[in-house]
């Protein structure tokens, strides 16, 4: 078989290893891969070159994406379809195996409507990918943000401060809840709950009564009904850090973490998981399914219809929302 292999959208970390298994257990069925360049763009353009397994040394640990990556979309270009089908012809593709999220997933379901052999694998460190249980990155990002704020929360103590800490999350809050739980977070505004300000700063000023010297407040992105999401990116959490510091009359800071999340190497459970999605992408090809995305849980991976990226993004359970409103105040 001949496979297309591309990475589009944001970054995260665990792409590198994806690349890794499809390569490697691509090469060891006796199949080519062609590395496609900055996403999709690569595909309309043309820009590809083969991948051997000796690009693939070292690759496991490493952040970024040796493929680069772009957000582009073909359907939005003119003749931009045209020229995926054009490609996929001249390089004789038997199979296009996507990693992406929900822009580049999109894309690549256009396309599989028109006939690309298309293979799709989740990542996105927003976790949101409908119909996928976790998303490349994730953890990742997760152990990161979980990590910084802990770091945040000592100089806040230090200084009996009220710490605001920025994470990425656009309309879901997927890293917002998971690293505010797993840094004991004490609030957390999110895009799925709307934040009253007077609440939540009478609700620190009594954890302040009862003996707490500072806090630490996790504010996703999307956080305050989406309201700064067209602003530089921090814009969200800097508005909670003002209106928060009036209200209690306590010192403030705030810090943004960024691009941090994304960068940097993949912790093991991404490992595993890249890992495991790239071998199901390989295995889903040889089987002819097309126009699917590889979903793994526990003990499975199964495909799941490319058309469910169609349903938007994947909402944070309720029952993990529960979890941390029992704990932080939300
Ligand atoms: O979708 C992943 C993501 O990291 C979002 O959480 C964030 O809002 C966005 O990408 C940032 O994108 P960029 O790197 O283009 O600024």
């Amino acid at each position: 078989m001949r496979i297309g292999l591309l990475t589009g959208g944001g970054d995260c970390a665990g792409l590198n290893a994806t690349i890794r298994a499809v390569v490697r257990v691509a090469i060891a069925r006796g199949d080519e891969v062609i590395g496609f360049h900055h996403g999709w763009r690569g595909v309309v353009e043309g820009d590809a070159s083969p991948l051997n397994y000796a690009q693939t040394r070292g690759l496991l640990q490493t952040g970024g994406t040796i493929l680069r990556t772009a957000g582009f979309h073909p359907e939005e270009h003119e003749d931009g379809a045209s020229a995926v089908l054009a490609t996929v012809a001249r390089e004789r593709l038997d199979a296009l195996i996507v990693i992406g999220g929900d822009g580049t997933l999109g894309s690549a379901r256009h396309l599989a409507n028109l006939g690309v052999p298309i293979v799709g694998i989740a990542k996105t460190i927003d976790n949101d990918v409908s119909g996928i249980h976790r998303c490349i990155g994730f953890d990742t990002a997760v152990a990161t943000a979980a990590e910084a704020i802990d770091r945040i929360e000592t100089t806040g103590e230090s200084h009996d401060r009220l710490m605001v800490v920025g994470v990425m999350g656009r309309t879901v809050g997927w890293l917002a809840v998971c690293a505010g739980i797993a840094a004991g977070a004490d609030a957390l505004c999110l895009p799925e709950l709307p934040t009253d300000f007077d609440k939540l700063a009478a609700a620190i000023m009594r954890r302040h009564d009862a003996g707490s010297t500072s806090s630490v407040v996790v504010v996703a992105e999307g956080a305050l009904d989406g309201a700064f999401l067209n602003q530089r990116e921090g814009a969200a959490s800097e508005h909670v850090c003002e209106e928060l510091g009036r209200r209690t009359g306590y010192e403030t800071r705030g810090t943004v973490l960024g691009h941090i999340q994304r960068g940097g190497s993949p912790v093991a459970s991404d490992r595993l998981l890249a890992t495991r999605c790239g071998v199901a992408a390989v295995e889903a090809a040889h089987s002819g399914a097309f126009s699917t995305l590889v979903s793994i849980s526990d003990d499975n991976s199964t495909l799941v219809a490319l058309d469910v990226v169609a349903a938007g993004a994947r909402p944070v359970p309720q029952a993990l929302l529960a979890v941390a409103r029992s704990l932080s105040v939300c």
